[in-house]
């Protein structure tokens, strides 16, 4: 179990099963969508040892988290103003050494991650594919788990496996996990999407006795391949009512469910965060 830390803002962790579903690009996205909703947001790459958030989102580091964990800086100090007023936290890439990090170390880098949760209304962290300790550390966690998946019968196959070392870590640490949710990206629209997370959800019920729901959706759309070749996230790219706004309509459907999820107040009505209540990972 991590050691006593305790997160002052809700902490949504958007992971999955399987590399390259989509986990960072709708992390950052999502993070730019509940800021534009008035969260003030702090985006977490926890893919340790292939951090790549940075440059998605064409930002310059000064230090990293590794660095932090060595003790040459505060986890603070990776923290640096991303794009559409949110704060992102920078972790370091092609580091072996945090793509397996001891045990003692993860400990610390929750506790300070806790601590540095207290200015803001919610934080987002994007995580590794896989089935990791660093994933499952994380995800029990995590006030909402966002399980990313295409509707590719290997990606959702991995995103069952994952629901299903997430329950069973919760309950090896007797924690009380909520249930994870799903997000369809990369489909051809809202049925492929029910129907991928109703299989999906069916296979959990079955065997976990949970059954996930769908708590958005995201279209395959060659304009958010193209904001990632130019670093920009697809939240902000082209006008309010012009190209892209069919996916910038899905992802603040999917900001709301989050929102509303998390039993936070409307955000657009003013700061929605609950400060007073901390969400404990001990
Ligand atoms: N809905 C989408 N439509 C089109 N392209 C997408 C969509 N979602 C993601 N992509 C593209 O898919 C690729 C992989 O996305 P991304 O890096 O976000 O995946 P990931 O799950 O974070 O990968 P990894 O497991 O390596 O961390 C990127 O080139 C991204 O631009
Ligand atoms: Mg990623």
């Amino acid at each position: 179990m991590s050691a006593g830390c305790s997160f002052h803002a809700p902490f949504v962790l958007v992971t999955g099963g399987k590399g390259g579903v989509g986990k960072t690009t709708l992390a950052a996205s999502l993070a730019v969508q509940l800021r534009a909703q008035g969260l003030s947001t702090l985006l977490c790459d926890l893919d340790l040892g292939l951090a790549d958030l940075h440059v998605l989102l064409g930002l310059e580091p000064r230090h990293t988290i590794e660095q932090a964990l060595a003790g040459e800086c505060a986890l603070a100090d990776c923290v640096i103003a991303g794009p559409g007023g949110i704060d992102v936290l920078v972790g370091s890439n092609g580091s072996s050494a945090m793509a397996n990090l001891a045990p003692e170390a993860r400990t610390r880098l929750l506790a300070a991650l806790a601590e540095l949760s207290t200015g803001y209304d919610i934080v987002v962290g994007d995580s590794a594919a896989g089935i990791g300790p660093d994933v499952l550390a994380l995800g029990v966690l995590a006030r909402m788990v966002l399980v990313v998946t295409t509707p590719d019968p290997s990606a959702a196959a991995d995103a069952y496996g994952l629901v299903k070392a997430l329950v069973a870590e919760s309950a090896a640490r007797g924690l009380d996990l909520p249930t994870p949710e799903l997000v369809l990206n990369q489909v051809s629209g809202a049925r492929e999407a029910e129907l991928a997370a109703a299989r999906l959800a069916a296979v959990c019920r079955q065997f976990l006795s949970r059954s996930p729901r769908l708590a958005g959706w995201v279209p395959r759309a060659p304009r958010i391949a193209e904001a990632a070749r130019r670093r920009v996230p697809f939240a902000l790219s082209g006008g309010p009512a012009g190209a892209g706004s069919g996916e910038r309509e899905c992802l603040e459907r999917l900001a709301r469910r989050v929102v509303l999820g998390l039993g936070m107040e409307s955000a657009s009505t003013g700061r929605g965060g609950n400060p007073a209540q901390d969400w404990s990972c001990s």
